[in-house]
């Protein structure tokens, strides 16, 4: 069948989408152009604010019901293991919906369903399948043996190293849809690594909700090796990844404060292909509402972990996300996280209006802060945060930082895009042929808000 997925929320979704993408690709199917091209449709879906999952399931609800519709249309990921079976009233035309640990079932599912002569009606079939909260899912690294595309795929890559999460933030439904905590074990993380790295990828990115956790409920590490350099698991990951021949950068995200410790800023400063960014959801800057969250460290904490990773590179790039409108957030506690986010000196952030989510703590108390405000809230600080990335940015005009050429840019295809450490987009005019891929030095001679435009040096 030609296969299309549509994918919402965040880089492990993307990252589960590329692993059905290369297993359906396994057992034959093939790519289409797009949905209108497509046999078979699957919506990855969010569930982490209402909108997200609305939005991932009005696109399913329209998959549906049009009246070409494609011959099977499929959902997987959070919102599913959040609505359960709930999911066939709300789209009763739905052939399938997996949750989030089992998405490595689907190339058996629609091989079922075409062994059944599917579709003999356009009802759907209503297949149902709910990991439970310790599966370990198949095809984690179908990936990296698929064939490779082209762009930028061609040289990055995304690698799951930590599932689910164990953290229980008051206003978070992720450990309710993505289960327990599990590190996958390092070996098999370097081998994955490896196998990227020797077909020419440059860049990997780690995913976990927390991966400063990885490690920490399993044991993900051989401790019998005396070569460690480093005593926590996350730290010896990072450095023998740092090994590998052919890989140039790591990334990962997302990272929980509580775990920035002094040895992950010493990897930071070890580690050649480490890269200089952490994203560090902050989420809030009072005091007293990062308590009622049960985040686990205080304003004084969150912001020493930025000055120590700033203290030996001015330049680290720390971005962060924030909820407005949480519970009883005051004007005092809303003007406690502007005045952090100031403190911090974010190169970016992304701000979330709070959302109550079905069965967390949090949607227990009364969402007493009105939408208008929340908006009001949210605006004030994208116009803060718009200024203060710029002022950012100043600071780097006339260095001069390595750039991973990513392609021509978007918005003027005479001029290359890439990425510096910082994860900060470069963007510069080819004045000698560059390739995608390449890492090239650029003198950086303005500063956006959301981008450093320079000169090849
Ligand atoms: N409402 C609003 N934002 C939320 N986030 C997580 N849960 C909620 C919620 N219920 C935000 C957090 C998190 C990001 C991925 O989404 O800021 O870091
Ligand atoms: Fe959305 Fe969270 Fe699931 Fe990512 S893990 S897709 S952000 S609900």
């Amino acid at each position: 069948m030609r296969f299309h997925i549509h994918t919402y929320g965040c880089q492990m979704n993307v990252r589960d989408s590329e692993a059905v993408s290369a297993m359906l690709t396994a057992a034959g199917h093939v790519r289409a152009a797009g949905e209108e091209d497509a046999d078979l449709v699957i919506v990855n879906s969010c569930t982490v604010r209402q909108k997200a999952e609305e939005k991932a399931l009005g696109k399913c609800g329209n998959l549906c019901a049009a009246k070409g519709r494609p011959q099977i249309v499929g959902l997987m990921g959070c919102a599913v293991k959040r609505l359960g079976a709930d999911i066939f009233k709300k789209l009763p035309k739905l052939d399938f919906a997996v949750g989030p640990r089992r998405f490595g079932l689907i190339p058996k599912i629609v091989a079922d369903l075409q062994a059944q002569g599917y579709p003999t009606s356009r009802t759907g079939a209503n297949r149902l399948e709910l990991p439970d909260e310790d599966e370990i899912p198949e095809g984690l690294s179908a990936h990296a043996d698929a064939p490779v595309d082209g762009g930028a795929d061609a040289f990055k890559s995304y690698v799951t190293i930590l599932l689910g999460c164990d953290n229980r933030c008051s206003y978070c439904i992720v450990p309710d849809v993505r289960g327990h905590e599990y590190s996958r074990p390092a070996r098999e993380v370097i081998a994955e690594v490896a196998a990227l790295a020797a077909r020419g990828v440059k860049e990997v990115c780690l995913l976990g909700q927390s991966v400063l956790r990885y490690g920490v409920r399993n044991k993900a590490w051989f401790e019998e090796d005396p070569t460690l350099q480093y005593s926590e698991s996350f730290p010896r990951l990072l450095a023998a990844l740092n090994e590998i021949d052919g890989l140039e950068r790591i990334r990962f995200t997302s990272a929980h404060p509580k775990g920035c410790t002094d040895e992950l800023v010493r990897t930071f400063r070890e580690c050649r292909k480490v890269c200089r960014h952490i994203h560090l959801p902050v989420q809030s800057g009072s005091d007293r509402i990062l308590k009622e969250m049960g985040r686990h460290y205080t304003r004084a904490e969150y912001l020493a972990a930025v000055a120590k990773l700033r203290a030996f590179d001015p330049s680290f790039a720390v971005t962060t996300d924030v909820i407005v409108g949480y519970p009883g957030e005051t004007e005092e506690d809303f003007e406690a996280t502007r005045s952090l986010m100031e403190e911090a000196g974010f190169d970016n952030a992304f701000i979330f209006k709070y959302s109550p989510r079905p069965g967390t703590r949090a949607a227990a108390l009364p969402d007493d802060v009105p939408t208008a405000e929340k908006e009001r809230r949210d605006q004030v600080l994208l116009a803060d945060q718009e200024r203060r990335g710029v002022r950012r940015n100043q600071t780097l005009i006339g260095t001069v930082r390595e750039v991973l050429v990513e392609g021509p840019s978007l918005r003027n295809r005479a001029r290359w895009s890439g990425r510096e450490t910082g994860n900060r987009i470069v963007v510069f005019e080819p004045s000698v042929p560059v390739a995608v891929g390449a890492i090239v030095p650029v003198r950086i001679t303005e500063a956006h808000p959301q981008i450093l435009v320079g000169e090849l040096a």
